[in-house]
């Protein structure tokens, strides 16, 4: 990609036209690096992105033993953790508020070695984002967990055990916090409301090649048996669907034409069907997606956000943008995450309608309606966006601010940009491909 500098100049009003490729999912290829961790033998993922979690997460990998080296194709990694040791504070501290995968490290690094600190954790501020699922998980499988200034420290002085979890909520992180700490658990761990996203199953995937033995029953209950050891794996990663939804949006809101390579249908039903109903066009192939505006004008559309199956929050962002043009009202209940609105005072600046509402418009009442938090937009189109100068408040925020500024009239400098490199491998180098007008700016 080269150096991607905080700035970028956008000169709006080109249709984004051509071929890109997605690798694996960010939200499962971290996942999958702290899984090696449980292995007693090394592990090959395939198709991981360079994008900058991952390089977190390896940093983190590294600090603890894991020798991590490319592996045998082009965007494949080796894993080894055959000599896991505890890591330096410092080591861990460099880390502090970069992410929220270290959460994750805490049940393998328990089986490991009796113990683990972790910093204290970053990741976009869209939310309060609390991890209370994670450590009470953790302790209803004899986790001691102490909460320090710097960061929690935990330790499993006898063993740990599997359990009967219910989550308050299907949380993505919290589940894979019971998959990674049940499959080497003594005993049988029930988990009843659990996540069930392609990430999370993929992750099952993974698990069961290393010697997991994971029943996932109807109704959202997993059921893990615990194992003595587990082997290391060999795993193309599943497709990164955030990623390719992102380009799908561009695509319609620069009414442009893009060809997704390694996009798949399944994953991504719930999207195309909102794709099209606003108006967007899509052809499946067999190596890809393309997603284009087939001409006409776009429709306005109600989308409640949702666990998987529903609509997923990261698909909002980006799609938002195609709403202001959409000629109608449109409305998006964000039931996910409590504040994923920030990134909408910038499309505001630059001409878009939108208001930010506390109550529930989607519909269907959900856990944010009587807490005050503004979680419905209600976009009314079309509005035609103007450039202006604006700053990315988080990773899919940042992207559809990208969007905002290439469908916009005029030149926009979109500051913050590195955010973006968290989640969009090669974005720049992308957005090169397809046409985009833009200087590197700062
Ligand atoms: N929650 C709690 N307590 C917890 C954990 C979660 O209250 O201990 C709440 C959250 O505050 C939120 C809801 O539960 O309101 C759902 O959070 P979840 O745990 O499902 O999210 P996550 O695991 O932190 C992952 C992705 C997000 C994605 C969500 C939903 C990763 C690294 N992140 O977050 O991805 O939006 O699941 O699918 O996998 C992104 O890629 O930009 C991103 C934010």
């Amino acid at each position: 990609m080269g150096l991607v500098g905080d700035k970028i100049t956008i000169r709006g009003g080109r249709p984004l036209v051509g071929r890109i490729e997605v690798k694996g999912a960010k939200n499962l290829v971290t996942k999958a690096m702290v899984a090696a961790l449980l292995g007693e033998t090394p592990s090959i993922l395939r198709d991981v992105p360079n994008i900058s979690d991952v390089r977190i997460v390896r940093g983190l990998l590294e600090a603890h033993g894991v020798k991590v080296t490319e592996g045998d194709e082009p965007g494949s990694l080796m894993l080894d953790p055959v000599d896991v040791e505890s890591a330096h504070y410092a080591d861990i501290d460099a880390h502090a508020g970069s992410s929220r995968i270290p959460i994750l490290f805490c049940g393998p690094l328990l089986h490991r070695l009796g113990e683990a600190f972790i910093p204290d954790l970053g990741g976009c501020r869209i939310g309060d984002r609390p991890i209370d699922y994670h450590l009470e998980v953790l302790r209803k499988f004899g986790a001691v967990v102490e909460k320090q200034e710097s960061g929690i420290r935990m330790s499993a002085p006898n063993g740990l055990k599997g359990t009967k979890v219910e989550l308050p909520y299907p949380s993505v992180g919290a589940t894979e916090q019971v998959l990674l700490t049940a499959v080497r658990a003594e005993g049988i761990t029930e988990l009843k409301n659990a996540a069930i996203e392609p990430e999370i199953m993929d992750l099952i995937n993974i698990l069961q090649k290393m010697g997991a033995i994971i029943t996932v029953d109807t109704d959202r209950v997993i059921r893990i048996e615990g194992v003595d050891s587990l082997q290391g794996y060999q795993h193309r990663a599943l497709f990164d669907r955030n990623e390719a939804a992102s380009w799908a949006a561009a695509a319609l809101a620069t009414d442009g034409d893009i060809f997704v390579g390694g996009a798949k249908q399944a994953e991504m039903l719930t999207f195309l069907n909102v794709f099209r109903k606003v108006g967007g066009a899509f052809d499946i192939h067999d190596d890809g997606i393309r997603f284009y505006h087939p001409g006409g004008d776009l429709k306005p559309v109600i989308i409640e956000t949702d666990v998987h199956p529903g609509f997923m929050t990261d698909w909002q962002q980006p799609l938002v943008i195609a709403l202001t043009h959409a000629h109608g009202v449109s409305i998006v209940h964000e039931t996910v995450y409590e504040q994923r609105f920030g990134f909408v005072d910038a499309l505001v600046e630059m001409g878009a309608t939108i208001q930010i509402h506390r109550e529930c418009l989607g519909g269907h009442p959900c856990r944010f309606g009587q807490r005050n938090f503004n979680h419905s937009a209600v976009i009314a189109g079309p509005t035609k966006l103007v450039g202006a100068d604006i700053e990315v408040p988080d990773l899919r925020g940042g992207f559809s601010h990208l969007i905002a500024a290439l469908t916009a009239e005029g030149t926009s400098t979109v500051s913050n940009v590195g955010i973006i490199s968290r989640g969009y491998e090669n974005f720049i180098t992308k957005l090169r491909l397809l046409g985009a007008d833009f200087d590197l700016a700062g």
